[in-house]
């Protein structure tokens, strides 16, 4: 997705005009990663990630060879990037931080001055506009230096995600109130060290990825471990993470419990440990991978369990439920010998299954997205059914019908407050211009409009 400029299409949930309002106090937002947007990978001591290796090494993995080297250029340009939230109305801005900006050494012993300015423009920038900024602190970039000893499949990374938190909180917690520790552990997890397409690109099915998942929660937990109890009495804000959801659905009965235990090994694995009483990973997850090690003559599971303390310093680490939505899938068992497919998530040869859209679907932008609206409202159902009546915070979603889904779960009592876009599908910047001229799309013109009208009955 980086790199890609995400288009937003139109497919206008009809209903009877009134029914199409968001409740009051509902706010909008847009979304941007720091590698998508800054640019300035080595400027003022920013030192290098695994996104500007890898891609330095590989650069033919990118589509037409572009890398992150100056991208949006908005380490110059975040005038004219506040300038573009404001003028879209944006209740909230969310960017991320980049680790090896703020920190080159990746540890905390050394600060950048230079990164600390940039995000306190920023910062400052949109709060005089009444933009409120929403931060992420790991969205993908991990310094590359920490890559070396291991990544997140080092346990140690936790601490050291954790050291890095506190650093951020005290910089910027006195201004920013809405934090999110790391976005989408599923993709990241997944799609670097499952199946290596993302940087750093370790392909290691079956365990890398369960590592990475367990190192990643313990990572966030202990970040909001520290804001709890060092940052919340003064500043008052608010800690999560961002969870990618999958809605997996069953098409015969035969396969309703393959789509719930899709949903666990998807959502669950993220979801379960922090957000439910019992904690730990989902026990069908557990179990089946317990099992499947065995068969395969392993003298432990390959998902690396939580102690008693782990499960406890996990458990009830958040203040509200973050979550990005994209598409969803129908689930089927896998014929004999058949290859896994272009959607080889880990449950996948866990439970021998394999997803697929359906064909009446339409297809969107890059191959996996394919566009079910009904897919949003059923996820935020089952959230609610497995996790409580939380507030769902929708912090990243590609696609504007998808809002009519969000309208729905909230008329069946799902309490979602907030509803993000990706800025740059709204805005079209153009790579071959040296200024990065930035164009807003019809999109941006529809987004505005039904931010100001607070519905999507325009007329
Ligand atoms: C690919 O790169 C060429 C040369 O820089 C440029 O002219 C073209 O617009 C690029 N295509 C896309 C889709 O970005
Ligand atoms: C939704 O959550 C927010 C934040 O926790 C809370 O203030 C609000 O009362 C909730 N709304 C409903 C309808 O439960």
């Amino acid at each position: 997705m980086y790199l890609s400029v995400l288009t937003v299409f139109f497919t206008l949930y009809s209903a009877a005009s009134g029914q199409r309002d968001f409740p009051p106090g509902f706010k909008f937002g847009a979304a941007t990663a720091a590698y998508q947007i800054e640019g300035g990978w080595d400027a003022d001591g920013k030192a290098p990630n695994i996104w500007d290796d890898f891609i330095h090494k590989n650069p033919h993995v990118i589509h037409n060879r572009s890398n992150g080297d100056i991208a949006c250029d908005s380490y110059n340009l975040w005038r004219q990037d506040v300038q573009i939230a404001t003028d879209l109305g944006l209740h909230f801005y969310r960017i991320s931080i980049a680790w090896s900006r703020l920190l080159p050494n990746s540890f905390s012993n050394q600060i950048n001055e230079a990164a600390v300015k940039y995000y306190n423009n920023v910062i400052d920038g949109l709060l005089e506009k009444g933009v409120e900024p929403f931060i992420t602190l790991y969205h993908w970039d991990l310094p590359q230096k920490l890559q070396d000893l291991g990544g997140w499949t080092n346990p140690l990374v936790a601490d050291w995600f954790a050291d890095y938190a506190r650093v951020a909180f005290a910089l910027f917690g006195d201004r920013v109130k809405t934090w999110i520790t790391i976005n989408e552990p599923l993709i990241m997890c997944e799609a670097t060290y499952s199946m290596g397409l993302h940087a750093p690109g370790v392909s290691s099915p079956g365990f890398g990825d369960y590592l990475c998942s367990k190192n990643v929660i313990m990572a966030h937990a202990k970040a909001w471990r520290i804001y709890d109890e060092e940052f919340r009495s003064k500043y008052n804000g608010r800690v999560s993470l961002t969870n990618h959801l999958i809605w997996v659905e069953a098409q015969t009965k035969e396969t309703e419990e393959l789509a719930e235990i899709s949903r666990q090994f998807i959502i669950g694995m993220f979801a379960h440990p922090i957000f439910t009483a019992e904690g730990g990973w989902p026990s069908a997850v557990e179990r089946i991978v317990a099992d499947n090690s065995k068969n395969e003559g392993y003298t432990r599971t390959r998902l690396p369990p939580f102690t008693e303390e782990e499960k406890e310093l996990v458990r009830g680490t958040y203040d509200f439920f973050g979550l990005n939505f994209y598409t969803s899938r129908i689930v089927r068992t896998a014929n004999d010998d058949e290859k896994i497919g272009s959607f080889p998530l880990s449950g996948c040869p866990e439970i021998g299954v394999v997803y697929e859209p359906l064909e009446s679907w339409p297809k969107a932008v890059v191959d996996w997205f394919y566009i079910y609206p009904e897919g949003m409202r059923k996820v935020l159902g089952w959230l609610k059914e497995n996790y409580g009546d939380l507030e769902y915070v929708m912090l990243e979603n590609g696609f504007t019908n998808a809002r009519s889904g969000v309208l729905l779960a909230i008329k069946d009592g799902v309490n979602v407050t907030h509803y993000t876009a990706p800025k740059f599908g709204l805005v079209e910047v153009d790579f071959n211009d040296p200024h990065r001229k930035r164009t807003p799309r019809a999109s941006a013109r529809y987004y505005a409009n039904v931010i100001q009208k607070h519905s999507l009955d325009l007329h």
